[in-house]
């Protein structure tokens, strides 16, 4: 499989950041062995589809896409080799094979490693009669660490990067697929993440966003020789590693998504409060303002445990903007149990926010659940949810009018002399300016706000590196 032919690889990333990361992952293990990224699916001689399970109609949205890659593998003598990766392809993937036989190899998020391997096989079985795939299937969870099998050498990920730092969640939400999919928590060691960030940095990331289902309950070996913020333990926290990284030159800017209110620890809190590389914004999803819902969801938290835990943030970072997810119609939610996740929503005032209509995810408990809310309720719950987060994504966008603001450039914009950067609080800022402030940060005054993003002037190039 070594051959000299650049072969072209084209990947289809459906679903979170996380699936960003790991596509990307991907086409670093297929380097090797003479695959490079395409842009076009047509023609390529592999196409990994890499789906998500998390909400909606998500397999029959994977059949329906496979349809169209059939015809394109068709197109090219049945030689291209067809894929699918992550969350679906982990819950499904003999059925992907029952229904899609065509399909060559089906993977899951934990066996990217062995892509190579899984490649070769298909190879071996490929150009079967009838245009019917390799069959080659991969969803285990295997005893090896994929992270210590991925070669170190990546495709620049540009400006801002993305760094998995954790997988998996053992908090078992009642509506959610991803303890399932993704598996048991597990962290990466603070060496390996530390190698991968200083080696994004040298590619030229200014901006690391730190990434796990359950970010906050990363916990991972220390370094060899150091010890944990208070004492000699030899396991860090997430705190302690966003302080390690904010002493890496060159990197301007450091995120972390997505936490769970209840791994929101002090020295976390106090990162906030002591690292102005570490951005405003915080993603922390508290999904129902009501006790009820929340202990149905079995969230392990109150509606007052998230409105004390925003205190504390606001308390150690008072420019902190909130970001948060919100599920409507999980099964027993009454109107009234709706008014009071208002009336956290109005309490809290986020910054932003992503809410969603309640959807049974085979395999969980909510799913099975007596109290299923009718479809009408769940649609106008979240049409008035939505509302009140747009009027307060607005005001808070309004608020940044006139305020002098650093923003991280990473593009261009889409008129003639415009780029494109984020502010600190992540949204879209637009200015006329040279191409060659992209990658760096300058100080723009924000002028004016559009529904999500905002647009201003330079003031002053402040270049990171
Ligand atoms: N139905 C609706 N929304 C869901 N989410 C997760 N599972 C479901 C589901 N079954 C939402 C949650 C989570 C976000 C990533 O997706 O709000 O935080
Ligand atoms: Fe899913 Fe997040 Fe709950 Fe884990 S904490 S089960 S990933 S919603």
């Amino acid at each position: 499989m070594t051959g000299t032919k650049r072969k072209r690889l084209h990947v289809i990333t459906w679903g979170c950041q996380m699936n960003v990361y790991d596509s990307g992952r991907m086409a670093d293990v297929l380097a090797p062995i003479g695959y490079a990224p395409a842009a076009d699916p047509d023609g390529a001689d592999m196409v990994i589809l890499n789906t998500c399970h998390i909400r909606d109609k998500a397999a029959e949205k994977v059949f329906s896409e496979l349809g169209r890659l059939r015809r394109l593998k068709e197109a090219t003598g049945n030689r291209m080799i067809l894929a699918v990766a992550g969350c679906v392809a982990q819950a499904e993937g003999a059925e992907i094979l029952a229904r899609a036989p065509y399909v060559d190899i089906v993977l899951g998020p934990q066996t990217y490693h062995r892509l190579p391997e899984m490649v070769a096989r298909a190879a071996r079985a490929g150009g079967k009669a009838g245009g019917r795939g390799a069959g080659v299937i991969e969803t285990d969870f295997p005893p090896e660490d994929k992270f210590d099998q991925l070669p170190q050498s990546r495709a620049p990920q540009g400006v801002t990067a993305f760094l998995t730092v954790q997988e998996g969640c053992d908090k078992f939400c009642s509506f959610c697929v991803v303890p399932y999919t993704r598996g048991a928590e597990q962290s990466r060691s603070a060496d390996s993440i530390l190698r991968e960030a200083r080696h994004l940095v040298a590619q030229g990331a200014r901006e690391i966003t730190v990434l796990g289902q359950n970010v906050n309950a990363w916990h991972g070996a220390a370094p060899a020789g150091s010890t944990s913020g208070s004492g000699s333990t030899s396991v860090w926290g997430l705190g302690r590693l966003l302080r390690a990284l904010a002493e890496i030159p060159g990197l301007g800017r450091l995120r972390y998504t997505t936490s769970h209110p209840g791994d929101m620890d002090d020295d976390l809190i106090g990162a906030h409060r002591d690292l102005p590389t570490l951005m405003p914004y915080l993603h922390l999803p508290v999904q129902s303002g009501s006790d009820r819902v929340l202990a149905a969801m079995n969230r392990k938290h109150s509606a007052a445990d998230y409105w004390r835990l925003v205190e504390r943030l606001r308390a150690a970072r008072p420019d902190l903007a909130l970001s948060s997810d919100f599920i409507v119609g999980h099964p027993g939610e009454t109107e009234a149990d709706f008014e009071a996740t208002l009336a956290l929503v109005r309490a809290v005032k986020f910054a932003q926010a992503y809410s969603f209509k309640y959807s049974p995810r085979p395999g969980t408990p909510a799913a099975g659940a007596p109290s299923q809310v009718a479809e009408a309720d769940k649609d106008r719950r979240l049409r008035t949810l939505q509302a009140l987060l747009r009027d307060q994504q607005g005001e808070f966008a309004a608020g940044c009018v006139g305020l002098d603001l650093a923003v991280l450039f990473t593009g261009f914009g889409r008129h003639p002399g415009q780029i494109v950067g984020r502010s600190p609080f992540l949204q879209p800022v637009h200015v006329m300016g040279q191409a060659g402030l992209i990658g760096t940060e300058s100080i723009v005054r924000i002028i004016a706000n559009m529904p999500n993003s905002l647009s201003g002037t330079l003031v002053e190039e402040r270049r990171i590196a």
